[in-house]
This record gives C-alpha cells, structure tokens and sequence, in this order.
C-alpha cells in the first residue's frame, strides 16, 4: 500500500495520506503540531470567517498563526460569497504570505449559523457560487481545496456533478464526508457513495466519515481515496495515526505503536502547556480532558484517574495531578496497550 500511495496530493506534497481533519475549536496549532508528531502528513486550521478576517476581527487574524513543526497546513475558509471569500484571501495573503500549503473552502458544515451566512453546506444549494468560489481562490498560486457533504435529493445537481463542476472550475482536491447536511453527525457515513466518487474522479477525492479503525482508512484509500481526514476517531483516540501508518505498510517509531504511560502522559502536558501558552489555561483544560477520555486504552488505573482528573479544574492543578499520576497505574507490567 505505502509504495501506491501518491506522493502529491490535490497539489501538496505528502509523507502519508493521513491527514487531520479541519475541526472549529479543536484543530488550533499546539493541537496540530501533537497530531503531525504522531504521524498526521497534513493539518487543517479551523474554519476561519472570511467575513471575521475582512472586519479585522483579532480573534479570527489569530487564527491564520502557525507554529514550529506543523507544516504542511491547510487553511481552510467558510464564507457565502465569492467577494467576501476573495477578500478573505487577500488579507491572508497579506498576513499569512507562505505560511500555508493550501487553501479550502467549508461547503460542508451544517451548522445553523454558517448556513445562516449561505456558508458551509448551503453552497451545495448554489453550485454557481461554489464554482465561482473556487475559479476566485485559483488566482492566488495555491492548490484549492473544498470539502463537501452528500447533496441531498432536493439540491439541485447530484453530488457527482457538483463534484465535476468544482473540479472544472479547477479544484485541486475535494474531500466528500458521506453524509448529507441534514444528518448532521447522526448516523453512518455512506462510505460507498465517497468511494464510488474516487473511482469516477481518479487522484481526486479524499474521504471522511467514522473514521474510527486502522481498518476504515485502508478500506477508502483501497477504494481510490487519494487521502482520509481523521476527526473525531483522531480525537477519540490520537494514536490512530501510528497504527494506521503502520497497517499502511509505512516504518512508525515501536514507541508510538506501542505508547507507554510515561510517554502518553508527556506528550499531554507538553501539549497542555502548549495550549495554554499558544491559547489559555481553560482550553488547555477542556483539550486535554478530552484526549484523556480515550487515551490511556486498557491500562488498569485509568479509570481512576480519569474520573480524578474531572474534578480537578484549571489548567495548572490537572498538570499537578497528571505529572505525580504514576500511582494510579498499579499494574506496571502493563505498559502497553492492546492494539
Ligand atoms: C468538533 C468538530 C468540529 C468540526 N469542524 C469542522 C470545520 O471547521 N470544517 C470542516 O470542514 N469540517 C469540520 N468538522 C467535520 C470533520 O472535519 C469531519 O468531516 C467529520 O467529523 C466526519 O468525520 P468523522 O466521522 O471521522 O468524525 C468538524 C467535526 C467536529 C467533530
């Protein structure tokens, strides 16, 4: 599989095809820089507001930062129209000049206040303005990116036309999750309609959509998906990106296979204090609660200290408790978890 896999996707050049998903509040550069050390070939920002960027919002110019050790980075914008999408683009330019591997567009997010702006998912009900978004972001020497949902029986083109249409309109890459706008995240994504348009789309197509298992991203790169964007399966446990890479067929560090606690609970505070540098304290509280929920997968005392570590608030006394957490972990043979 290592040696099929291409070497450039959608115009940017890739170690692997797994790449992480654009997630709002989650995918900000400490977080990026944790999942590129284990193994993630790209990184996405969060969905930045071209309309934000245009105002001079200092919360939304925040979001263009990167930091050391994240590159390839995708910068991915919502925006519901072409003008305020091109303006966005300028001002990034400006700000942001070569800090980028490519641009995006969110046509996918179906959220009630992006639709509310015609952003996100709502372009799938105006193809003309998706296909002028994409012919505006060509002007700037970048590869462009979209990623689309399912269109639903009532959009006006099919999901394989809309796809055909953004790609004459010169998209790069266009990442499908498998569901329609309406499904939100509820139900199972229709795998088989995101790998029947790898195969109409040959070196065009990236999948997402539960991605949860080695397994799942095999079966879409198999299909002819060029990459697989993790989320929530990246969220729930960060270690699928070794354990893909290695059932890939690619060499991953034995220590990121097979994580030990000591190493699992460095790379927490290392990123935790990294966000609250980069971010806050309270994010680093809320990210790292939120890995600790899935990390740490079947070693005896975990529970314990999971359900200690709710309890604790603010950044810096969970750091306190994770550093002197050895304790918890009464049977020490178990180092490893079960893959
Ligand atoms: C918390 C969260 C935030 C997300 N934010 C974005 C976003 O900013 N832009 C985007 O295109 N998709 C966003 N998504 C969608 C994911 O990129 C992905 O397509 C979706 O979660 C399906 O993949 P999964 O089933 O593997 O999680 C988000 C998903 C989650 C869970």
């Amino acid at each position: 599989m290592k040696e099929t896999f291409p070497k450039v996707v959608g115009g940017v050049p890739l170690e692997s095809p797994l790449i992480l998903a654009p997630m709002a509040g989650i995918t900000i550069p400490p977080m990026r820089a944790f999942f590129r050390k284990l193994g993630a070939a790209a990184v996405h920002t969060e969905m930045i507001s071209g309309a934000g960027l245009i105002r001079s919002s200092v919360k939304t110019k925040n979001m263009l930062a990167v930091c050391e050790k994240e590159d390839p980075v995708i910068l991915q914008f919502f925006a519901g129209d072409t003008d305020t999408l091109y303006a966005a683009a300028c001002k990034a330019e400006q700000e942001a000049h070569g800090r980028f591997a490519a641009v995006g567009i969110n046509m996918a997010c179906p959220m009630p206040k992006v639709l509310k702006k015609g952003a996100g998912s709502r372009l799938l009900q105006y193809p003309d303005r998706a296909v002028s978004m994409v012919r505006a972001l060509k002007e700037f020497n970048l590869p462009v990116w979209a990623k689309v949902r399912i269109c639903s029986d009532r959009a006006p083109l099919s999901t394989e036309m809309f796809c055909e249409k953004l790609l004459e309109a010169g998209a790069d890459n266009i990442c499908v999750h498998g569901r329609t706008p309406a499904q939100r995240y509820s139900g199972t994504a229709d795998k088989e309609s995101v790998m029947k348009l790898a195969q109409l789309f040959p070196g065009k197509i990236s999948a997402s959509g539960d991605v949860f298992e080695p397994e799942d991203a095999l079966q879409y790169l198999n299909a002819g998906c060029v990459s697989v964007f993790m989320a929530r399966g990246a969220l729930k446990d960060p270690f699928i990106f070794p354990q893909t890479l290695a059932t890939l067929g690619f060499s991953v560090d034995n220590r990121l296979l097979c994580p030990s606690i000591e190493l699992q609970i460095s790379l927490l505070i290392e990123l935790g204090d990294h966000i609250a540098e980069m971010a806050s304290p309270r994010l680093a509280e809320i990210l790292i609660k939120r890995l600790l929920s899935g990390m740490f997968k079947g070693i005896p005392g975990i529970a314990e200290l999971r359900r200690d570590c709710a309890s604790f608030h603010g950044w810096n006394d969970l750091r306190r408790l994770m550093s002197g957490c050895e304790h918890y972990f009464e049977r020490r043979d178990v180092l490893c978890r079960p893959m």
